[in-house]
């Protein structure tokens, strides 16, 4: 088996001139991060490729046999296999070679010595996408991973189509890949045409607002008004007016008609937002145009009638309000229809990195330059919880992005606007597990070996530089370079 490296895992890491080193930027389009599954019995030929592929802004996933591998394809969905064709326990390539058909879901890279070249090629009559002979050049390998990538997802987009499973273009804004959005989407797809009314709960911040949007959008209304009225943050006293609108010489001041907001939103939608902040005069009023569909402008005598869609948002509890005396149950039973509920995002916690892609392409749309998150930074994002839901991630990203330097948001900016920084969440911290597949001398080498070679990456291979961050003297820097034939590898030059 080769443990032939790729001579460009450090000099990968660019660093603009005059600027510290700083963690690898995240490309945007990674944020859909693509998942490849390595499988290669080398523990050092993984943990290097498992580098590689990650500042690529893959996800990888790691098997050293054939029944990790399946262990693995069980769990996760993959787009991708990297397949070493010399695997434990026989060593013997046509063994893993009778895998290939049963891997092929996704694209099955083999990953070959020279001498099995023409066993990549049987390989690739059995369903394989491509080999690639070791020693690897990444530069070939980046390519060939991204373009197999793409043919895959372009294969499932393909295959949804197919289902009829895209109905939902209009509703671009939502975004979210959980079952609990696809719920709702599907939920959105179904109620819009119809014109039952819609109550729409969630705690703060978790979309409300856009799916009200959205059900206007995909409905025969689209083409009339949305009209949004926030129930609490126009006084009472004023509510009923802004609602039914007033005639000239209702009250002092009114001193020519005016159209109200039921009005505005005639052959639209109507959404009533913190529906349980009305006050309880104005929700008998309320009641009243519900059921009648019609109302007098204050001031008025004319009867004014409607044809609106209402859709009520809250965060509120109403069945509790209605309990305390605070919201009528008849309203409240005359909004409801059917209500749809925004999860919590830390419910739903893998709609994270297509938030973050989302909000940032966004970002760089509004601001004409483009933003980027570090590895770690990105890693902190997806880690940490979000009690204040999609908003503040919203809000959050905002800011760091706005502090960002070259475009690219550190751990650093991060913490720089006091957010709680979790030093597990700084790349740089190895992470290493005890799963009984390598021993524990195994472990302190690879260890080693990534400490080194993140030394190294940091101060762009300057070997006293590193030896000062690892509190080695430069000798015995050099040392632990031959010890583990580093330079040989690849990993030093
Ligand atoms: N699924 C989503 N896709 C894209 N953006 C979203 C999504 N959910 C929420 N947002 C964004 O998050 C922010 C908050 O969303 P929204 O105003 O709809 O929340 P809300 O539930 O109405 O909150 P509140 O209860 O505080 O009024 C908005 O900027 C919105 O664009
Ligand atoms: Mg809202």
């Amino acid at each position: 088996m080769s443990s032939t490296f790729f001579d460009s895992t450090l000099s990968s890491v660019t660093q603009p001139d005059g600027v510290a080193p700083q963690s690898p930027a995240m490309p945007l389009e990674s944020f859909q991060r693509s998942r490849v599954l390595l499988v290669d019995d080398e523990p050092a030929f993984r943990l290097l490729a498992e580098r590689f592929l990650t500042q690529q802004g893959h996800q990888v996933l790691l098997a050293a046999d054939l029944t990790q591998a399946r262990q693995q394809l069980a769990q996760h969905a993959v787009d991708l296999v990297l397949l070493d064709l010399s695997l434990p326990p026989s060593f013997n390539p046509e063994d893993t070679l009778a895998a290939v058909p049963e891997l092929a879901g996704q694209p099955v890279i083999i990953l070959t010595g020279h001498a099995e070249r023409e066993l990549a090629l049987g390989a690739i009559s059995l369903g394989a996408y491509d080999f690639l002979a070791k020693p690897i050049d990444p530069d070939l390998l980046a390519v060939v991973v991204k373009r197999a990538v793409s043919k895959h997802r372009l294969e499932q987009e393909l295959k949804q189509l197919k289902r009829g499973a895209t109905a939902s273009q209009g509703l671009a804004p939502l975004v979210g890949v959980s079952s609990l959005m696809a719920n709702i989407r599907t939920l959105i797809e179904r109620i819009a045409p119809t014109d039952v009314r819609v109550l729409v709960t969630g705690p703060s911040g978790t979309g409300k607002e856009v799916v009200s949007r959205a059900l206007h959008q995909l409905s025969h209304r689209a083409s009339g008004p949305f009209v949004s009225v926030h129930c609490g943050a126009i006084p009472a006293e004023l509510l009923e007016s802004e609602l039914f609108g007033y005639v000239r010489g209702a009250f002092t001041g009114a001193d020519k008609d005016r159209q109200g907001l039921l009005s505005m939103a005639d052959g639209g939608t109507l959404f009533l937002d913190e529906i349980g902040e009305m006050p309880l005069p104005m929700q008998v009023k309320l009641l009243r145009v519900l059921q009648e569909g019609s109302f007098y402008p204050v001031g008025g005598r004319e009867q004014k009638h409607i044809n609106v869609r209402v859709v009520s948002a809250t965060n509120a509890q109403l069945p509790e309000l209605v309990r305390q005396g605070r919201f009528r149950e008849d309203l409240y039973y005359r909004i409801k229809g059917i209500t749809l509920e925004t999860p919590a995002l830390d419910d739903r916690r893998e709609d994270i990195p297509l938030l973050i892609q989302h909000f940032l392409a966004q970002l760089g749309e509004k601001t004409k330059q483009p933003v980027q998150l570090s590895t770690p930074a990105l890693q902190w994002f997806l880690q940490r919880s979000w009690p204040g839901n999609v908003r503040e991630l919203r809000n959050t990203l905002e800011s760091v992005a706005a502090i960002a330097r070259h475009g690219v948001v550190q751990l650093a900016d991060i913490q720089l606007l006091q957010f709680d920084v979790d030093s597990s969440a700084d790349d740089s911290a190895p992470q290493v597990t005890v799963d009984g597949s390598s021993s524990l001398e195994e472990q302190v080498r690879l260890l080693e070996i990534r400490l080194l070679s993140d030394a190294l990456t940091q101060s762009q291979g300057n070997r006293s530089q590193a030896a000062r961050l690892l509190g080695l003297s430069r000798q015995g820097l050099l040392k632990k370079i031959e010890r583990y034939g580093l330079t040989q590898q690849g990993l030093v030059d």
